[in-house]
Formats: structure tokens, sequence, C-alpha cells
């Protein structure tokens, strides 16, 4: 709900337990009132009515207090805003007007030296707040263009506190999103990707809390951002003790792009979310609105995958994958992907990405007959391409070498030994579409896992003048290529990688369905950054494969087939381990475990998430509520001689109610197990469980 004050220029934002508040003054500031628990309009008033702090030398009595900092007069706080036209920075802005309706807020405002109308949107969706900043050059056509450094779609800021607390997920490749958290100084703390892409160093999402909300109580603050490029969130303790944390699409440098007259520029989305049920009880919102405003059609559970990547890499062949099928079939298996190099000269990373014709050699008869058979055996049948990479290798680099990213006289630098093609041109991406979309029309593909396994380096092209927008061109022509897709070929379904979690944010997940969460498939590894994944994003979209002991791909690792598959469990299950050698004994297993993983799936992806035990030495569990049906899934890291586990004490049931377990038969109090625990009976190192409750 939105309300308007009397004067027209206050607006309270009211979710089902939170409240936002701004207040514009009679100078046209926009300043921030309230973001917390629920308040009425007459209390957002009340904080309206206070005067602004004193004058104090070398301070400004905006800083802190703004909604949307620009650069420009009396401020110096990191500005949201930063553009430049006819010899002229900053922004200084007269207010317009304001619109509201039951669950969106735009204020506008305009800048007459630069012509450039600024609208601040707000977005309420439950208690998750989208912010989103709309600019539109409204010179006529011969007036300057307005150069466009820094846009983000919002400033969030908290109260003053006497101490804050930053959690945020970091990582690397094959080790993304681990969650630390740590005391927040002051000056600016800044997190982001300079690399083209989201980047697997740092989701960007942050967490901020005074130093004292546990798991399932307190108050935490949240914001991530929809965008899957280049990007930048800083996180600013002020003196006075008050945060503000501003972010958006591009890093420092990155030289945005200009804006014609006549021409507007819409902001990604940065959304913010207040919660006082602990970390948990923030995750679990955020779960909730990826599940009703980002992640399409998030009400279907996910199918089980098969992908061979790990037990074939390169050396593939129709016969081979044919076999693999066949097995993964007989497991339960419900969609089964070709991984890399089924197409062009693709025998190794060094040739043929750009070319996305079957590999003659490998499948004579193109994709359609192992797709023909992959349907007969009952599964959905998936394909891995990475449309926005050539090798240097290739038929398409051949035949286009200026199609990369790249500048005159400069290296062009290979990763992977690939090069980055240059989405922002309309022929690429006319040819992109045309390769996809026949692509998707000439074989009965159902399922795409889309690659990006480089950053951006040697980003320019010649010719064209700068600022030449490449880095955030690049992020929107990939959007619009998945748009298009997705629209031409609803049943489709995608799937967005990056070397793993290297592209994972709200900006991907509104139009693919699922992400590879990490090319670390060791159960064990996996553990902690699911741990981290889970805090922003929900087990509907993250997969996760049980691969093969000792595992292949990273640590050589031995684990049990149960502790692999209950690690994949907690997401969306996979198997990627080479069934040619698995035994009967373990194909069996497999199979009871994917029979039980189907009956389970609908309580783990759509249901509620407790974190009861973070990965750590000794147990770890985490538990799904859905309604009558609850799951608990319990690791034992190591045992310490004669210690046996603590039970877990397990969240979300009634304890008024009775839970019975349909695998033993055995009966449970809600009260006992929530308060004394469930003893999980693990034992020994690398143990693990699944336990089905439902209330009775
Ligand atoms: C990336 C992906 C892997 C696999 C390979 C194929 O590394 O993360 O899952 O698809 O590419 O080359």
């Amino acid at each position: 709900m939105i309300e308007t004050g009397a004067d027209g220029r206050t607006w309270l934002l009211s979710g089902p337990r939170s409240s936002y508040a701004l207040r514009l003054t009679e100078h046209d500031e926009l300043l921030h009132l309230h973001w917390g628990p629920q308040i009425t309009l007459a209390d957002a008033e009340a904080l309206a009515a206070e005067p602004l702090p004193p004058a104090r030398p070398f301070e400004s009595a905006l800083d802190g207090r703004e909604e949307y900092p620009v650069e420009g007069g009396p401020r110096f706080v990191p500005p949201a805003l930063s553009v430049r036209g006819g010899g002229v920075r900053g922004t200084e802005w007269r207010y317009r007007n304001a619109a509201a309706d039951e669950d969106e807020l735009q204020l506008h405002f305009f800048d007459p030296v630069h012509q450039l109308r600024i609208t601040l949107v707000y977005r309420l969706r439950g208690d998750v707040i989208e912010r989103q900043v709309v600019l539109v050059h409204e010179g006529r056509f011969g007036t300057s263009e307005v150069e466009l450094l820094r846009e983000d779609p919002a400033t969030w800021t908290l109260p003053a506190r006497d101490r804050w607390r930053l959690s945020q997920l970091h990582g690397r490749w094959a080790a993304e999103s681990r969650l630390v958290r740590a005391d927040l100084t002051y000056g600016e703390q800044v997190i982001g990707s300079r690399r083209g892409h989201t980047g697997h160093h740092h989701l960007p999402w942050v967490a901020l809390d005074a130093g004292e909300a546990t798991e399932e109580s307190g108050e935490v603050y949240s914001c991530a951002l929809a965008w899957s490029g280049s990007w930048r969130v800083s996180v600013h303790r002020l003196p006075d003790g008050t945060v503000q944390i501003t972010g958006g699409s591009g890093h420092d440098g990155s030289g945005q792009h200009l804006l014609a007259p006549g021409t507007a520029v819409v902001t990604p989305v940065f959304a913010g979310l207040w919660t006082d049920g602990g970390f948990g009880g923030a995750s679990r919102a955020w779960h909730a609105y990826q599940h009703a405003h980002v992640i399409p059609d998030a009400g279907t559970p996910r199918p089980v995958l098969y992908n061979s990547w790990e037990a074939t890499g390169f050396d593939i062949s129709e016969g081979q994958q044919r076999k693999l099928a066949r097995r993964a079939a007989a497991l339960g298996v419900e969609l089964f992907v070709v991984d890399d190099a089924w197409f062009g000269e693709r025998v190794s990373d060094r040739a043929g990405l750009g070319d996305w014709t079957p590999n003659p050699d490998r499948f004579p008869g193109g994709l359609g007959p192992l797709a023909d058979e992959v349907h007969g055996l009952g599964m959905r049948f998936g394909i891995w391409v990475e449309p926005e990479m050539v090798n240097p290798d290739s038929d398409l680099y051949r035949a286009h070498p200026d199609w990369v990213q790249h500048q005159h006289g400069r290296t062009r630098t290979e990763f992977r030994n690939q090069l980055v093609l240059d989405l922002t041109r309309e022929d690429v991406r006319a040819h992109l579409w045309r390769r996809l979309d026949g692509l998707l029309s000439s074989a009965p593909v159902d399922y795409v896992k889309w690659d990006f396994n480089r950053p951006f380096t040697d980003v320019g092209r010649p010719g064209a003048a700068y600022p030449q927008g490449l880095w955030s061109g690049h992020t929107h022509a990939l959007y619009d290529l998945l748009d298009r897709l997705r629209q031409a070929h609803p049943d489709v379904a995608f799937e967005s990688c990056s070397g793993g979690g290297g592209r994972i944010d709200l900006g991907i997940l509104s139009r693919t369905d699922q992400v590879w969460t990490s090319d670390n498939t060791d159960p064990l590894d996996r553990l902690a950054i699911q741990h981290g994944f889970s805090q922003l994003h929900p087990a509907r979209v993250m997969a996760a494969w049980v691969t093969d002991s000792p595992n292949t791909q990273l640590n050589g690792r031995v684990s049990s087939l149960c502790f692999r598959f209950v690690s994949a469990m907690a997401g969306v299950l996979g198997i990627g381990g080479d069934l040619t050698r698995w035994t009967e004994g373990e194909l069996a297993e497999a199979r009871d475990w994917v029979a039980l993983y189907k009956e389970i799936r609908p309580v783990v992806q759509l249901g509620d998430l407790y974190r009861l035990r973070p990965p750590g030495d000794g147990l770890s569990a985490v538990q799904y509520v859905r309604g009558d049906d609850s799951v608990v899934l319990a690791w034992l890291r190591a045992q310490a001689y004669g210690e046996e586990p603590a039970p877990v004490r397990l969240r979300g049931l009634d304890p008024a109610a009775a839970y019975v377990c349909p695998d033993t038969g055995e009966t449970y109090r809600g009260a006992v197990l929530l308060h004394r625990g469930l003893r999980t009976g693990l034992t020994g190192d690398l143990d693990a469980a699944v336990f089905r409750l439902r209330r009775v």
C-alpha cells in the first residue's frame, strides 16, 4: 500500500510487515525518513516535521539523509547519479510531480541544464522494494548529449546504530558464494565486478545488521541487484553511524554511455528488503519474492537432469551419449543434457566455439536422432551453448575477425583460447539470433545450458565513437536475445552458467529457469557454496549434480553415494557421473535416491527453507517446510570419538501437532522436534540422511 501525506510531499510505502517513508522538502530535496517496521502516515509526517540538523563546519546536512544523492552541490557521499553535458557536471533537479497507485510510486524530477528528466521508481513486492531510475533526455534534436558516468537505481539508507555488520557472498571459480560476516568500519566498502559478467567473486547482494541478528531473529537489511554485467555496490558508513548502500550497473571507469536528445535509459532494479526475522527470515522473504516476481514459471518444479561433462569432457560421440541416456533413463532421470563438444571442430577447448552446427563425425545425422532416442526414453533433451564467444580457430572467426571486442593495435587477450563477440554490433546480434533460433527449430531441443567462460578484457570497437557503451550494451543485448528466444520457443528452458556460478543474479534469473551453481561438485565443498547461495536464492534454481567418487573434476575426495546424493538433493538434483562405470549396486542405490528426491521435490524446490546448522566441522542441516510436509537434510562431516552429534532443533513446525515419518512410520511430537530436536543417528565421517515428516 502507498499513502501520500496531506501536502502531497510525504510518501509512505507499506508491505505486509515493513514500511518505507520519504519526504520532499520545499527546496526539492528528497529525504529518507524511515525503513523498518510498519509505521503510520502520522508517524511518517512526524518524522518529516523534524528539522535537518544544524549546519556544522565541513559537513553537509544532506549527507546520509537523501534518498538519491546526485553528484554536485553540498554533497560528499558516493553519488548515485553522475552526469556530464555541455561542459557542466552533476545534477541540480526541480521536482515536477508524482504518480502513485497501490504498489508503485514514481517521482519525477527535471534538470533544466541537461534537459534531463529523472524518474525514481519504487515498486512494492511484498516487503521487497524494487527501485529503478528512468532517465529521459528531453532536449530538442541538436542539443548536446548527456554522458552518463554513473546511474545507480537506488541508494538505500539505514538508520544510525552503534555498530553495523556486513554480510557478503564472496568467492572465485569453483568456490562461489561463500558467506562472510564482519564489522563495518567507517568509509566505503565496495564490491562488484569489472569483468563484464556478474562474476564468481561476489554475488550482487549485501546484508547489514547491527551485530545482533541471528539466523532466526533480529533486524536485517539486505539489497540485491538485478544485473548480469559489470557492477558496483558501495556500502558507506558515515561519521554519524548511518549507512548508505548505493549500487548499480557498471564499474568505475567503464565509461557508460551517451544519452542523445529524445532517448531514454532505464536502469536495472536494485531491490531492498527489511526483515526482523534474522538472516533466515530475510532469505525466506527473498526466496518468496523470486518465486512470485522473478523466476519464470516458478511454481513448476524442475526436472532431474543428467549431464556427462565431468564423465566425458570433450571426448563425446552419439553412441556414447545414447548409452549414457539409456542408463540415465533407467535411474529415473527426466532431462538429458549434451554438454560441450557436440558442434563444429570442438574436440578440445581450442576450436569450434561459434560454429553451432553438429560435428558431422560425432553426430552424422545431426542432433535429431539422439534427441529422438532421448524423447523415446521418456526424457527431455538439452544442449550446451556459449553463444557470446568464439575460438579464433573457428569458421565464424575466420569469416568475421572484426566481430570480437578488440582495439586497434592492441593484443586480443585469450582466456580458455576464446574471444568475446561484440554483441553491441547489429550484425552479430542478427547472426546469433538466426543461429540459435535455427538450432532450436532444427532439433527437438527442450533445454539450453547457456555458458559464458571468460571475462571481458579488450572492450572496444574500432571505428565507433567513444564512449562505445560496450560494457552495458553487451548485457542488454544478451537479455534481448534471451527474451526473444524465450518468446519464440516458450517450451524451451534455459540454464545460466558461467564457468559454474559466474552469472547468478536477479537479472539473469528473470529470464532463465535455473543456474549452474558451481563447477565444484565435491559434495562437501558444495555445502558451503549452497549455504551462501541460499542466503539470497531459492533451491528451485540451484542446480546440483551427483558426480563420481573420488571426485574427478577437482579434489579427488572420496565420499559415499549417499553423501553425494543428499548434498545434491538440497537443490535441483542432477547426475553428472560416468554411469557406464557405476556398479549395478550403485545404479540400484541411485535409482532409489532419485525416486526419493521426486517425492520430496515439491517441498525442497517450493517450500520454505530453514538453515538449521551451518556447514562446519560437525553436523550441518537444512529443513524445508511446505504445508503439512517437511524435509530435513543432514550431513555429518566428521565425528569426534564417542560424541554423538547433538539433536537438530527443527523450525517451522506446529508444536501442538504430531509428525510421522512415512519411511519408518515413527511418530514425533512437534514440540519435541522444535525444542529437544531430531536425533539424526549420523556417525563417522561424511555421513548424511534425509528425514521426511508429515503432520498427522
Ligand atoms: C564450463 C561449465 C561446465 C561445462 C564446461 C564445458 O566450465 O561450467 O559445466 O559446461 O564449461 O566446456
